[in-house]
Parts: C-alpha cells; structure tokens; sequence
C-alpha cells in the first residue's frame, strides 16, 4: 500500500528508479539540510555505500549547491578542486537544489562513471523530479 510508504521509503524509490532507468547514473542519492546546522545529511540513495553522510556547507559540489542555491553541473570530477571523491570510478557529477517554498532545503546527487554525460536536459529533468519530491516531504 503505497499510502502507507514512508518520505525515506518513497525517496528510495525514486532513487532505485532513477538508477536502474537511466544508465549513466551510477550513484543516485538525496541529501538534506540538517536540523539548524550549515550541514547536509545523506537521506536514501541507491549506488555504492558512502562514508560521505555529512557534508559541511561549502566542501565539495555538495556543500557548494548548499550556498549558491545553484545546479552544478561536473563534466569531470578530476578537474574540481573543491571536490568530495565517494568512489574512485566516478567521473561526472550533477547536484541540482530542491526548493520548498523557495528555500534551499536539500539536493539531489548524481555520479556517472561515464564522463561528460549530463546535458540541459538532465537539469531539466531534474528540476522536475525534486518538485515532485518537495511536495511529498
Ligand atoms: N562528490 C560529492 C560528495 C557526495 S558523493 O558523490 C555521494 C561532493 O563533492 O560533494
């Protein structure tokens, strides 16, 4: 009964869904403002395991889309010097804000091993996915 489904559950869901729909994402996963600290909190994700639970705001693409309220779009992670490595296979990264009432309150994160994979449509895409999102939180 899908009433009865928990935010984490759902969540998990739409990251299972998007990592086994499309074939370049590889790592699939929501990360959340955490309570009144300048920090993210990984929520559910679908992909390899991550010791990366918490981001402080401004450290890596994460913690950089916490401050600037902006899609950040990484053709190659190699090229980033503020940069969080969760696997070392993982060559391209997107992380696009979730706004709920105009507040920056989480992201979604995205790792290809493919390199270059995301376009406009990604973002897009994306965009949609996580205003869908904001209105079952
Ligand atoms: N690469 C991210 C850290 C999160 S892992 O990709 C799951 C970053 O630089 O913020």
């Amino acid at each position: 009964d899908t009433a009865t489904l928990s935010v984490e559950e759902r969540l998990q869901g739409v990251c299972d869904l998007l990592k086994e729909t499309i074939e370049y994402y590889d790592w699939v996963g929501f990360y959340f403002k955490n309570g009144d600290k300048d920090e993210l909190k990984l929520s559910s994700y679908a992909g390899a395991h991550t010791d990366h639970t918490i981001i402080p705001f401004g450290k890596g693409i994460c913690g950089q889309v916490a401050v600037s309220n902006q899609n950040f779009v990484v053709p190659d992670v190699n090229a980033q010097d503020n940069y969080i490595a969760c696997s070392i296979t993982v060559k391209a990264e997107i992380v696009v804000p979730l706004f709920v009432d105009g507040k920056n309150i989480g992201q979604i994160d995205i790792d290809s091993n493919t390199p270059d994979p995301f376009t406009e449509a990604d973002e897009r895409f994306l965009e949609w996915v996580n205003q869908q999102v904001a209105v079952i939180l």
